[in-house]
């Protein structure tokens, strides 16, 4: 039991890490379906393509930005992504898609 208990955590923290530390290319998601999703779901209110400028002051940040932004690891966009969006109606997304928009806003980052 114990042993099992430790396996199940080590595993745990080693995704935990891994989701923390990976580039956008180790992460798990399609970039393209991500992009695909982003203009579909997300570009009513986000600027979501490539070098697309933030919208005017108080406006939901472009994609670029976070992109650019140190603090938006993966797991930073992932619990955003989770949790409810100011002014946003609830964004439902399965695992796949917020991997897919993850890897697309992390492959925005210059010098990647
Ligand atoms: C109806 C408008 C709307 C849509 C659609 C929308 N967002 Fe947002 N988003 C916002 C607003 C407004 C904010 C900033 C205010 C807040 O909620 O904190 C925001 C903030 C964010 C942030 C955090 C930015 C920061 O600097 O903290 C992320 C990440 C984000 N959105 C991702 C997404 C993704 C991914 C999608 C599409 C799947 C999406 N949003 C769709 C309105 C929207």
């Amino acid at each position: 039991m114990r042993t099992y208990a430790s396996l199940i955590l080590g595993i745990l923290f080693a995704g935990l890490a891994g989701i923390v530390a990976a580039p956008a290319q180790d992460l798990p998601g399609d970039a393209e379906a991500g992009q695909a999703l982003a203009v579909a779901l997300c570009a009513a209110c986000h600027a979501v393509e490539e070098g697309a400028p933030d919208a005017a002051a108080g406006q939901p940040a472009a994609f670029q930005s976070l992109a650019d932004d140190p603090a938006m690891t993966a797991l930073a966009l992932r619990v955003f992504m989770r949790t409810s969006h100011r002014d946003m109606p609830n964004l439902i997304l399965t695992d796949t898609e917020c991997d897919d928009i993850i890897v697309y806003i992390l492959g925005l980052r210059s010098g990647r």
